[in-house]
This record gives structure tokens, C-alpha cells and sequence, in this order.
């Protein structure tokens, strides 16, 4: 029986405990380059056993909020040095999780960073319900472009672009980000993918383009370094799932062949589908477990004694206790993030958590 506070590995990467920090989109970027704050924050938080940063765009077209960053430029590559740097300096392990939103965008997005109004692509001409923050405010979703075969293969061929600029930045490896009704997810989903080619209809062709992301990243930086997140049927995106149960335990036995380092499942929308998808996986099981608010989320750890995680993410909690790992550890307070902050806006609400002993943490 392991705790969640002894190491394990996924791949080549070596967590020094099961506590993972979630991947969470902060919203603070310049223009698409993280900042001195963003490699603050994260060296705050090294102690993790492994850091997953917020979703980062693999291309320009993939960008789909403002002020979040990318790496598909040699800028944003030496802009990321300073935050693996500071994770590595403090003794932590960080992926970077590669997030193409796909149909959830906005022209006015990429307008903002110099790109003209791009408009979001996706795997059909299927506008997605609701609104997307935009530099001025939400606003409705757009029509997507439906991509086409050839932008298809050129997508994937800029994940693994991506990937391999995310190994020259210096992080330990990726995380590709297949869950919450961005892109891959969008080609998962009935309701959003109606392509009539190998890309859609059946189960087998709606995940061909997901399996197609993680053998191409797979190939360009190593599977021992490459993981996925899934979250089936959460609905985030108004994705819906009307054959979740089948597609994703075919999905991840088709992952699972190619030995990739971790899968991180976002379990919120069947949790009754945890335990196959997990017989389904032998490698290293992430789990970012539903259970609603933040209070009580101390109990994931017995999600790793239990044998049903290998281990296990947290994302709020992340925002407001930089030393969630000790504070576990020590069955201390947990603090509330302040959600208000959670995207856009200074350092205040980002680096400004102290903790639990009220010092800023150590860097
Ligand atoms: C502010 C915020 C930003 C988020 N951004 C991302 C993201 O960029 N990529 C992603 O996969 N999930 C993202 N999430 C989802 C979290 O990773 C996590 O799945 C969710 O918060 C539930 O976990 P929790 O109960 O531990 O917070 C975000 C969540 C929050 C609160």
C-alpha cells in the first residue's frame, strides 16, 4: 500500500509524492509570454510531485482566451526557461499541458496579439452554445471553420512542434489536453464532430484524431515523457457524449499501447466509468477526483492508499495553498482560493498566498 506522499514514476518523469497540481489557465500572460510572475508562481509551488501547467496553445489558431501563452515561437520558448528553471531550482518536476480550444475562441482573440481575427476552427462548422471571454468581455461563440484533412494532419504535426519546444524550454515533458470541450475533445464529442470522413461517425474514427495527437507528440519527445488528460462526458464546451461509455474505453486501450508516461482522467461527468478506464490503463493513473467544492478534498489522498489513483491532482487548492503538500502532510488548514482572481489581473490573487506558517514561500 503506497501513501500519497511517497514518489512514484510515470514514465521517465520521477514525482517525489502523488500530489499532483492540476492544470489551471491563470489568464496573466503578456501578450502569449509567461512572465517573472508566472515563474513565481510556480516555483511556489514546486513541491508537488508534479506541476502541470495551465493550458498552453500549441499554435496561434489554438489560442482560445486572452492573455494566455503559447509555445510555438522561439520568444515563448525562452520565456518558459524562466519558469522551468525556477521549478527545477526548487527541486520540482513541470509538463506543460499543450491546449488547442479549438471552436471555443474568438476572432477578436487573436486579433489582440498581433493575428488578424482568426476564426476558431473545429472538427465540424458546429457553433458551441454560451459565451468565451474575449478582450472585451464575453461574448457569443462563432461558427467554427470546419479544418480540413490537410489541417487536420497539420495540427497534429503542431502538437508535436509544440511538444518538441516545450523539451527545448526545459520542461520534464507534456501534458496534451484531451478533456473540458477543447479541440480533441471536440472530435470525441457527437454533438460537435459530424464529419462524415475517418475523422468522425464511428467511435473508432471520432478518436483517430486524439490517438493521432498523442503517437505524433509520442514520437517528437518520448512517450515515458508524454501524458493526456480525458475527462469523459463532463459536457464542459457543451460537448455531449452520446456513446461515452464505449468510446472512451476504446480510446484508452488505444492510448495505452502507445506507453505514454500518465493519463489524467477529470472524473466529473460518469464516475461510474473511473474503474474501467483505470483496468483499461497500465501505466501511471492520474486522478483529478469529482467531488465538488474544496472543502473535504483532503480526502483524495485516500483515493492513492486505496489503490484506485496512482495519484491524484488538485486545481483550486492549488490557487491558495502554494504548499499544499506539507499542509496535507501535516493534516494543517487548508485556505479558500479567491476565485475572483482566478483569471487575469496582477499578483495579487497569483503569488500573494502565503504559507501556512504566513511566510511567502521560499524561492
Ligand atoms: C481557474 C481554473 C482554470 C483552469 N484551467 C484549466 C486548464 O487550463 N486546463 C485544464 O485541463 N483544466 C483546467 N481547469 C480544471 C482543473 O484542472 C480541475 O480539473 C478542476 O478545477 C477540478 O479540480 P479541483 O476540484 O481540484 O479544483 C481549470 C480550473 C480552474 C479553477
Amino acid at each position: 500500500m503506497s501513501t500519497a506522499f511517497e514518489p512514484v514514476i510515470a514514465g521517465s518523469l520521477k514525482l517525489r509524492n502523488r500530489i499532483v497540481m492540476a492544470p489551471m489557465t491563470r489568464s496573466r500572460a503578456n501578450g502569449t509570454l509567461p512572465t517573472a510572475d508566472t515563474a513565481t508562481y510556480y516555483a511556489q509551488r514546486a513541491s508537488a510531485g508534479l506541476v502541470i501547467t495551465e493550458g498552453i496553445q500549441p499554435s496561434v489558431i489554438g489560442q482560445g482566451y486572452p492573455f494566455t501563452p503559447g509555445l510555438h515561437s522561439s520568444e515563448q520558448v525562452g520565456a518558459w526557461r524562466q519558469v522551468t528553471d525556477g521549478v527545477h531550482a526548487a527541486g520540482g518536476t513541470i509538463v506543460a499541458q499543450l491546449m488547442h480550444t479549438g471552436r471555443i475562441g474568438h476572432p477578436s482573440t487573436t486579433e489582440a496579439v498581433g493575428h488578424g481575427a482568426l476564426t476558431p476552427v473545429g472538427p465540424s462548422p458546429v457553433k458551441a452554445a454560451g459565451q468565451v471571454f474575449t478582450p472585451t468581455g464575453p461574448q457569443d461563440h462563432v461558427v467554427p471553420d470546419e479544418l480540413t484533412e490537410d489541417q487536420i494532419v497539420a495540427t497534429v504535426a503542431d502538437f508535436a512542434d509544440a511538444a518538441r519546444n516545450a523539451v527545448a524550454a526545459g520542461f520534464d515533458g507534456v501534458e496534451i489536453h484531451g478533456a473540458n470541450g477543447y479541440l480533441l475533445h471536440q472530435f470525441l464529442a457527437t454533438n460537435a464532430n459530424r464529419r462524415t470522413d475517418r475523422w468522425g461517425g464511428s467511435p473508432e474514427n471520432r478518436i483517430r484524431f486524439t490517438l493521432e495527437v498523442a503517437r505524433a507528440v509520442a514520437a517528437a519527445i518520448g512517450a515515458d515523457r508524454t501524458g493526456i488528460r480525458l475527462s469523459p462526458a463532463n459536457g464542459l464546451g457543451d460537448t455531449a457524449e452520446a456513446d461515452h461509455a464505449t468510446l472512451y474505453p476504446l480510446l484508452v486501450a488505444g492510448l495505452d499501447t502507445l506507453q505514454l508516461a500518465y493519463l489524467h482522467l477529470v472524473e466529473a461527468g460518469d464516475p461510474s466509468l473511473t474503474p474501467t478506464l483505470r483496468a483499461a490503463w497500465s501505466g501511471t493513473f492520474v486522478l483529478n477526483a469529482a467531488d465538488g467544492d474544496t472543502s473535504g478534498q483532503r480526502r483524495r489522498l485516500d483515493l492513492v492508499t486505496s489503490g484506485r489513483a496512482d495519484a491524484v491532482s488538485f486545481g483550486r487548492l492549488y490557487i491558495s495553498n502554494p504548499d499544499l503538500v506539507a499542509r496535507l502532510a501535516a493534516e494543517a488548514e487548508l485556505a479558500e482560493p479567491d476565485l475572483s482572481k482566478a483569471y487575469g489581473g496582477d499578483h495579487r490573487g497569483y503569488t500573494d498566498y502565503p504559507t501556512v506558517d504566513g511566510t511567502r514561500p521560499a524561492l
